[in-house]
């Protein structure tokens, strides 16, 4: 019989009790719905409204539930219809009597919140860990490679040649703007819900402060109602793996270019590359494309939840229990993502060679030798053109610019001296670009300073999050 069997004289159909159940979904939040019914028990105690024996036998009865559930042994029933009712039942049929106080002044509506607020926590800190892993990689690898040169693009065109180091940290400052989004969907997750009960609070003498401290919340949510059916806390973890998703496809998608034949500028271990089942040559980049693709279900998952949550009359409505199988899912996606991604980046090979080799193609230094002309006192725009004019004569020589004899560029402008050929040269036009956030060796390094000082910072704010309970392992 259902929890609320009393008011019912039939049962439901198996299909909508099937058609109704979370469990299949939230029974992977077991460990915060036994923390938070123990930090719920302890505090009714506390309180006397229900007494020490019981709340022991609780807290007993709930360790034993959680000892089954991660050895295997718990049999988990559809009847049950969500982790909530699944927990208390089977609680009660081992204590008896004190298992049925457990839900006094508590609701499924302020326990459903409390636990899905607890596991946003845990995989927000979970992200957190994974995405500092990925940085810290991504740093290791622009470390290792410091004068590795290639063509930086714009339009996907060869434009202004780029430290690799210069590209690769790009990466970092995008992944550590998601840490930040990351640490606020946590601290928005970061407030107990419980003892609101159903909607309106209730008339036990309850200390709400005493259970949030208990599940290692900071706070608690001041209003009822909003403790029920807010869900926005989720939408911003839901953001966070969105906008990390994205960033993770774009560097997807340059490993992906940068290793095929035509680039040639990485190698992809063979644990992080596929073959072909009938070409024989073939070394794919299926899990930067397959990272790339993922991209799309954690956009989707985001905007399911937007659209589950608009127009919701306050205050908790069964809507809500859609709300949890995408976070999950955005969130195992995303750690998957991120510890793979680190894995192919740690592991690919770096052809410096064929970087530089890129270089001298596609007229790179041509900005610098506008630039030597402005130097010598010409007009930039002029200085444009003239250089436009002589990308041209390449274009129709079929050569580059540093191959043109000295005396077209004398022709081009007399301000052309013998000292342009060092204008030309790659390393030269890197060099050149010291201004702060350039590209030149020496504003690389001062930006691997800011780079570390991040790192540190974000490392203590790891360590300063509020307590967790950490996800369980349900296989
Ligand atoms: N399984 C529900 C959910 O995930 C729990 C709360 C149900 N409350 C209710 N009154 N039906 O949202």
């Amino acid at each position: 019989m259902a929890l609320w069997g009393g008011r019912f004289e039939g049962t439901v159909a198996t299909s909508t009790q099937e058609f109704g159940a979370s469990l299949p979904v939230d029974k992977y939040l077991y460990k915060q719905d036994i923390a938070a019914s123990k930090a719920h028990a302890a505090m009714l105690a506390k309180q006397r409204i229900i007494s020490l024996e019981d709340a022991e036998a609780i807290t007993a009865g709930l360790s034993a539930i959680e000892a089954d559930i991660e050895a295997g042994s718990f049999a988990f029933d559809i009847n049950d219809e969500d982790i909530h009712m699944a927990v208390e039942s089977e609680l009660t049929r081992r204590i008896g009597e004190a298992g049925k106080r457990l839900h006094t002044g508590r609701s499924r509506n302020d326990q459903v919140a409390t636990d899905t607020r607890l596991a946003a926590k845990a995989l927000a800190k979970q992200l957190m860990e994974a995405n500092l892993q990925l940085r810290h990689t991504l740093v290791d690898v622009a470390n290792a490679h410091p004068k590795a040169v290639f063509p930086g693009m714009t339009h996907l065109q060869h434009a202004q040649p780029v430290l690799f180091s210069h590209h690769l940290l790009v990466y970092y400052w995008m992944f550590t703007r998601d840490f930040k989004r990351l640490l606020a969907a946590f601290q928005a997750a970061d407030a107990s819900p419980l003892g609101a009960a159903a909607l309106a609070g209730t008339s036990y003498p309850l200390d709400r402060v005493a259970s949030a401290y208990a599940m290692g919340f900071t706070q608690v949510i001041p209003n009822s109602l909003d403790a029920v059916s807010d869900r926005d806390f989720l939408l911003d973890l839901h953001y966070a793996c969105s906008t990390m998703a994205l960033h993770l496809s774009r560097l997807s998608e340059e490993i992906v270019l940068w290793s095929t034949t035509e680039f040639g500028f990485i190698t992809l271990s063979d644990e992080f590359s596929t073959g072909s089942s009938i070409m024989p040559q073939k070394k794919n980049p299926d899990f930067a494309e397959l990272i790339r693709g993922k991209t799309g279900r954690v956009y989707g998952n985001l905007l399911q939840l937007f659209v589950t949550c608009k127009g919701l009359p306050l205050a908790y409505n069964k809507d809500l229990q859609e709300d949890k199988e995408g976070a999950l899912d955005s969130a195992r996606t995303l750690l998957q993502s991120l510890e793979v991604m680190a894995g192919m980046i740690k592991t690919m090979t770096v052809n410096t060679d064929a970087m530089r080799v890129a270089c001298n193609k596609g007229h790179l230094a041509a900005t610098d030798v506008a630039d030597y002309l402005v130097k010598h006192g010409m007009a930039f725009r002029e200085a444009h053109a003239i250089v436009g004019g002589l990308v041209l004569e390449c274009e129709h020589r079929g050569c580059q610019l540093d191959e043109l004899p000295f005396e077209v560029f004398q022709e081009a402008s007399p301000l052309f001296g013998k000292d342009i050929a060092n204008a030309l040269d790659i390393k030269a036009v890197v060099s050149a670009r010291f201004t702060e956030g350039g590209t030149a060796p020496a504003a690389v390094r001062e930006q691997m300073k800011l780079v570390c000082s991040s790192l540190v910072a974000d490392e203590a704010a790891l360590m300063g999050l509020s307590p967790v309970i950490e996800m369980g392992n349900l296989s």
